[in-house]
């Protein structure tokens, strides 16, 4: 779906207007156009930086030159021997940053490794990192930290300052959204340190655009490290809602990264379901996720071609919205059963039978479910439902050596939001740090980042993909 609006700004005679008159102007996002790149940071600036006694500058250091990253530090920074250390031990060079980075000299992104945190006033190094090179930092620019989890803190000092850390990035990523630019916070478990590669890949790349304001808490990695690019060649992965919407993308992105795509959907979306998996040569499958024997259906239709599934990605959902006052119950049990039990239940079948090891699930839930709405206390209960669930069961897929996760969408480009009433869908679509509504594509990149066995270290979380609309934040 089209935003006029953002077009419009983006042109030049809007652009100017839009500044005579003191209007928003959206950013226009840089996407990915391609499949995973073996060197996403090829020919780009990134500046990083350490607090002092940071323990992860190796890995850090070791993941953006394996992405082909150029390097800058800013010299007379009081944190930077650990990333000296590192750099001399992996015998990489670091540039100083250019006192006015601008032009073809602009940072890409700006990395702070903030594990050696040990107390409130040591924050002061993460300020004086940032606050000098901010103004020029590249549109569509990406702010990462990387920190211990506040609950591995040795004492009282440590947790509270990894725990302000989260109100840091998520107020920075308000400030700087107007170019583009996202801030997001990765918290990595000692034990985890080497499994950061994809995920800063991830959050560092094109495919991460609407990914804004989040703290991504990492697990344990109970698999081999693996590399981002090429990882879901050959898997097999099952999408429910692959007809249309954000199931269609995310059937095309996966393909995209040479997954070979079974396309579920209801019977009555068999011609739409049909269009998409012939543009990306997937199978269709014409099922209802509520049926009693969706699950032995699955394992049966899957075990014929492929033998078993590698992912499953669970996105056919509805609403029926009406405030509780007023709700039929048919509105709830078909939410109820649609959104959140046929997942429980396909998954308790899968489980029994149909699952390769190592697979990995991911459930699609909502900001509705975090910060809810009027008139969805059905849909709303269902998507919080599954934030919990995959919480829940992140254990039980570990012991495979899978994982389960979900991906919280905000307001997005869909056939469902180009029908809302032009008011609240002008309001949906702005009130977040980029001021836009999200493509399908975006909810898409995350949930095939998540698909991927490299990762490893992502399991039972829900990864919000809203441009940090400020919905339940
Ligand atoms: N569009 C948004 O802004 C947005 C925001 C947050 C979350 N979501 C979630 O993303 C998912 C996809 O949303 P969308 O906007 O693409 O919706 P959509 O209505 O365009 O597509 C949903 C798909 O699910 C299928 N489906 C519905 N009931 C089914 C059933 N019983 N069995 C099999 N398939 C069934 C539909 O036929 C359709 O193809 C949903 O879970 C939705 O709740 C969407």
């Amino acid at each position: 779906m089209s935003d006029r609006y953002l077009d419009f700004t983006n042109s030049s005679f809007g652009k100017t207007l839009a500044g005579m008159i003191g209007l928003p102007t959206p950013p226009r996002l840089k996407r990915a156009s391609a499949p995973w790149a073996a060197q996403p940071l090829e020919g780009k600036y990134v500046l990083v930086g350490s607090s002092s006694g940071a323990t992860l500058a190796a890995p850090l250091l070791r993941a953006l030159s394996a992405a082909g990253a150029a390097l800058r530090i800013i010299p007379e920074h009081a944190g930077l021997p650990p990333l000296k250390a590192a750099a001399a031990e992996l015998k990489l060079s670091l540039h100083g940053n250019p006192a006015e980075g601008v032009g073809e000299a602009r940072n890409h992104a700006l990395v702070f490794d903030a594990s050696g945190l040990s107390s409130p006033w040591q924050l002061r190094e993460l300020y004086d990192f940032m606050q000098p090179v901010l103004r020029g930092i590249a549109s569509n620019g990406r702010i990462l930290l990387i920190s211990r989890a506040p609950e591995s803190a040795a004492d009282i000092q440590a947790r509270t300052a990894s725990t302000a850390l989260r109100g840091f990035i998520r107020s920075l990523a308000k400030e700087v959204g107007k170019n583009g630019t996202t801030a997001n916070l990765v918290e990595v478990p000692t034990g985890a340190d080497t499994a950061i590669d994809p995920v800063l890949r991830f959050f560092l790349s094109e495919h991460s655009a609407f990914v804004d304001g989040q703290v991504l808490p990492l697990a344990l990695p109970q698999t081999a490290n693996v590399a981002l690019p090429g990882s879901l060649e050959g898997r097999i992965a099952l999408v429910t809602g692959a007809a249309r919407g954000i199931g269609a993308s995310i059937a095309e992105t996966l393909a995209r990264e040479g997954a070979k795509v079974i396309g579920m959907d209801h019977p009555s979306a068999e011609g739409g379901l049909g269009e998409t998996m012939a543009k990306i040569g997937g199978v269709g499958l014409a099922l209802d996720v509520t049926a009693p024997d969706a699950a032995a259906r699955i394992a049966e239709e899957v075990g014929k071609s492929f033998g078993g599934l590698d992912v499953v990605v669970h996105n056919a959902g509805i609403t029926r919205d009406k405030m509780l006052r007023n709700m039929p119950p048919h509105f709830w049990d078909m939410v109820v059963n649609i959104n959140l039990g046929a997942i429980l239940k396909i998954n308790e079948g899968l489980l029994k039978q149909g699952f390769n090891d190592g697979a990995r699930v991911v459930c699609i839930s909502s900001i509705g479910g975090i910060g809810g709405n009027a008139g969805q206390t059905n849909y709303g209960a269902t998507k919080a439902g599954v934030i919990g669930y995959v919480d829940g069961m992140a254990a039980t897929f570990a012991k495979r050596g899978g994982a389960i996760n979900a991906v919280a969408p905000g307001f997005i480009e869909t056939t469902m939001t180009a029908a809302m009433p032009f008011g609240p869908r002008e309001v949906g679509r702005r009130i977040n740090s980029l001021s836009q509504g999200g493509l399908p594509q975006d909810v898409a990149e995350t949930v095939t980042f998540l698909a991927s066995p490299a990762a490893n270290a992502v399991n039972g979380r829900t990864l919000r993909v809203c441009g940090q609309n400020f919905f339940g934040m």
